[in-house]
């Protein structure tokens, strides 16, 4: 400090106006860095995207209405609780093998392993990364906010087939049927095998 004290009054003596300068320079310089601090910690602190549930939910656009844990149900655009009450899936899927072609935001696939399905395959291919309305984003939210075990492939209705995803109880197909670019105007030769007890139902 002292040696400080020092410099400062022999500048002064030597050259008093380049010494008051320069030290104006030096307070102002303080002063700014002080102003930036200060401003800075005045910011609020940078938040991710999404911080809560919630605002995820919000974010995905769904056309399936699926009840999570915690009361929540995912804001789709269809009524899909009175499609599901109409389809009369059975109560108790204990111990069967569901195909959902078509799943989308996946309602019926859940909804199969709330049921009890030992083994639920969810397939999609136009909505989720195809030419599609949508997107596999409300599928995968759901899945995770339900702690799902349904697995989910991307495939495409002309290449379904008891060879590439083998056969299962219980085959959804809903709302699938007519759609031109679906099985029913594919070039393909889409083809699901089902167990005789629970066969394919179409509730579009
Ligand atoms: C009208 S939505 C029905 C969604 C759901 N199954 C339901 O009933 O709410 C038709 C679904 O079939 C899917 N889809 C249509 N053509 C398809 C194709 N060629 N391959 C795979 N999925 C297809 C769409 O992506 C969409 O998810």
């Amino acid at each position: 400090m002292k040696t400080r004290l020092r410099r400062i009054v022999s500048e002064l003596a030597r050259d008093p106006v380049h010494a008051l300068t320069l030290a104006r320079d030096r307070l102002e310089t303080t002063l700014i860095r002080r102003q930036a601090k200060a401003s800075l910690r005045c910011l609020p602190t940078p938040r991710p995207p999404y911080s809560s549930i919630d605002e995820r939910i919000m974010a995905v656009h769904w056309v399936h209405r699926i009840p999570l844990p915690g009361g929540k149900v995912t804001p789709g655009d269809w009524d899909t609780g009175t499609a599901l009450r109409r389809l009369h899936l059975p109560d108790d899927l204990s111990g069967k093998t569901v195909l959902d072609v078509g799943a989308w935001d996946g309602l019926y696939s859940f909804e199969a392993e709330r049921r009890g399905a030992k083994r639920v395959l969810a397939t999609d291919h136009f909505c989720w990364s195809g030419a599609g309305w949508g997107t596999r984003s409300g599928f995968d939210l759901a899945h995770e906010l339900l702690g799902s075990k349904v697995t989910a492939r991307d495939i495409d209705i002309p290449d379904l087939s008891p060879a590439s995803v083998g056969i299962f109880d219980v085959v959804l197909f809903l709302g699938v049927l007519y759609h031109p670019e679906g099985a029913a105007g594919g070039s393909g030769t889409g083809r699901v095998g089902d167990r005789r007890d629970a066969g394919p139902r179409d509730a579009g």
